[in-house]
């Protein structure tokens, strides 16, 4: 089986990029199931009820998060209706929402999603790796396909985590720097792999914001108020196929569209 994972979508470039490209990579490429990072789906920060749900209409069967997954109020009210958005497994206990679930894709396989966030640069959170432990355990009583969302900054904490849980999932694909990184490859025990898939928003920007802005702030050191950046997108992603028999990974493949 084919499944699709969509790296970070900033607002509505981003959305629309959707539109352009999912139907057409199911179509073209045999897609069984998307996944994609809707963290900055909404203005860059957070998601919202319609913007789920344009998401959904453009083919997206699930979303995972990150830092930024409580950047609109909406998200808890999503959270709480659908169950088809996950946030990070190692937030706090009590926190609203889960940090992992079981789909069933297009084909009739399960496929079981763990969304994770990294310790290094990041919000508070508790330990990534015993949260993967725990969670994938819990997810291999139900699929042998499981995708995981590592949503983190530093390279070396992503290909750690790789490396960790090689052999045990299908894929762990990274989010969060919205900078796709060039390494996919198949890790010897058969799990996918890319450091980071990259962000689907504004190609002339920096992460999808006024790249102008950004340069100010680093140029004068001075705090902006972030601007969405306009003009043609981008759509990042990677292609993970899956022996739905094993969960074995057996090709990726990394996905840049620029309009
Ligand atoms: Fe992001
Ligand atoms: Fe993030």
């Amino acid at each position: 089986m084919r499944i699709l994972c969509i790296g970070d979508i900033v607002s509505r470039i981003g959305r629309n990029m959707l539109f352009k490209y999912v139907d057409d990579l199911k179509y073209k490429a045999g897609i069984d199931f998307v996944i994609a990072n809707g963290e900055n789906s909404n203005h860059g920060r957070g998601m919202t009820k319609s913007g789920y749900s344009e998401m959904k209409r453009a083919g997206v069967d699930a979303f995972t998060t990150g830092n930024h997954v409580w950047g609109a109020k909406e998200i808890v009210s999503i959270m709480n209706d659908e169950d088809d958005v996950i946030r990070p497994a190692n937030l706090p206990d009590g926190v609203p929402g889960r940090g992992s679930a079981v789909f069933t894709a297009s084909n009739g396989v399960r496929v079981g999603i763990i969304n994770l966030m990294g310790q290094v640069d990041m919000i508070p959170c508790e330990n990534p790796f015993a949260a993967a432990e725990r969670e994938v355990e819990k997810l291999l009583e139900k699929t042998p396909v499981i995708i995981v969302d590592f949503h983190a900054e530093a390279t070396s904490e992503k290909m750690a985590m790789g490396y960790f849980l090689d052999g045990k999932v299908s894929a762990v694909f990274g989010t969060h720097t919205h900078i796709q990184t060039a390494d996919a490859k198949i890790l010897k025990n058969g799990t996918g792999y890319i450091t980071d898939i990259g962000m689907t928003g504004a190609a002339d920007s920096i992460l999808g914001m006024n790249k102008k802005i950004i340069i100010k702030r680093f140029r004068t050191g001075i705090p902006q108020k972030f601007e969405l950046a306009e003009g043609r997108g981008q759509f990042c992603g990677c292609i993970f196929t899956i022996d739905e028999s094993t969960g074995k990974c057996t090709d990726v493949e990394r996905i840049w569209f620029d309009e």
